[in-house]
């Protein structure tokens, strides 16, 4: 009688052990988780997948809109170092921060848009990056107002009075 009550107990203890190590450790996830769904039309993508496709060339059409708000958003950011005219003679500089290039340097005249927002985007050298500050769509503003300016020549040949900061 002793033998089968302890025998019981065996088996019951074994049961216990058995249903505590084959339960699953993620079962209470289950309930959540939901049959892929195709993305419905007209959804505007957020986070990671947007920025990327907002820096993807050719980027927003280069309207009037477009440049004023470059430009204003040059002067802003940029002008401290590069000047209002891109001759890399801003404030900054005056008090002893490296000189950037000018704009009107052949090698930066020939950079596209794309190039300049990638500059923007992810800083180049001794110039840390503005991804943080410039959003996708100013960036590419930025960037035409820039080739606006190397187009117009302005501030081209140094000591022009009128393009100074
Ligand atoms: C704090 C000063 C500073 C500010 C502000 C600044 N830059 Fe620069 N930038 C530099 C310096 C310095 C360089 C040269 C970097 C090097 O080659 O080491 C440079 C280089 C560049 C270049 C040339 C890259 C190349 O291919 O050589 C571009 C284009 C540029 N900057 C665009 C911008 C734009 C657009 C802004 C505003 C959003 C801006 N920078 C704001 C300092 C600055």
């Amino acid at each position: 009688m002793r033998v089968a009550a302890a025998f019981a107990a065996l088996v019951l203890l074994a049961a216990c052990d058995t249903g505590t190590e084959e339960r699953d450790a993620v079962a209470s996830t289950r309930t959540v988780q939901r049959a892929y769904m195709p993305v419905p039309p007209g959804t505007v993508p957020r986070g990671a997948s947007a920025q990327a496709a907002a820096l993807a060339p050719p980027g927003p059409e280069r309207m009037p809109a477009l440049l004023a708000r470059g430009e204003e958003r040059f002067r802003v950011f940029c002008t401290p170092c590069h000047g209002v005219s891109g001759r890399g003679d801003g404030p900054v500089v005056s008090r002893g921060f490296a000189p950037p290039p000018s704009y009107h340097e052949e090698r930066l005249r020939s950079l596209a848009p794309e190039q300049i927002v990638q500059v923007i985007t992810q800083g180049k050298g001794r110039m840390f990056p503005y991804a943080d500050r410039v959003l996708p769509e100013d960036r590419w503003a930025i960037a035409h107002h820039i080739k606006e300016l190397q187009a117009r020549g302005i501030g081209a040949a140094s000591g022009q009075e009128s393009a100074k900061p």
